[in-house]
């Protein structure tokens, strides 16, 4: 792997960021029910979370030498609250793979600090797995 290669590939992880902390601002507007108070606050939660994650990769591509990118991936919604979060789990569930690649990548090219972001940016991203399981009460014992 190159460093335009690994830089490509964070600006790809930059644009799902941007496009998860706009999926939650509008997730949260739209979800509706006394049920869904609670996990308002928590898309509102995962928007700032996505927001620093946008943050902190661009920082590290402009690092490595690279342009952020302004592109913006694919974003979903809908008008039924529980696609809607099933959407957003569907989401971090990609994020998630994404890092732990991304890592095995960064370390194989001896660039640990990257990784370390990297790696925190991924445990924040199962926290927002384990909220979503949870608000859509996912029964993960079988
Ligand atoms: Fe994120
Ligand atoms: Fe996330």
């Amino acid at each position: 792997m190159t460093r335009e290669q690994i830089i490509n590939l964070l600006n790809l992880d930059l644009s799902w960021e941007y496009a998860a902390m706009i999926q939650y601002i509008q997730h949260a507007a739209m979800l509706t029910g006394p049920e869904y108070f609670a996990i308002i606050d928590e898309e509102l939660e995962h928007a700032q979370n996505e927001h620093e994650h946008a943050v902190r990769i661009s920082d590290q591509i402009q690092y490595l030498g690279g342009v952020p990118t302004v592109v913006v991936a694919e974003i979903k919604t809908s008008l039924d609250n529980v696609e809607m979060l099933r959407q957003d789990l569907q989401a971090e569930y990609d994020a998630l793979a994404r890092y732990l690649q991304r890592i095995e990548q960064l370390e194989a090219m001896k660039l640990y600090d990257v990784a370390q972001v990297i790696r925190e940016i991924a445990l924040v991203e199962q926290e927002h797995i384990i909220d979503l399981e949870k608000s859509l009460g996912i029964q993960k014992v079988k």
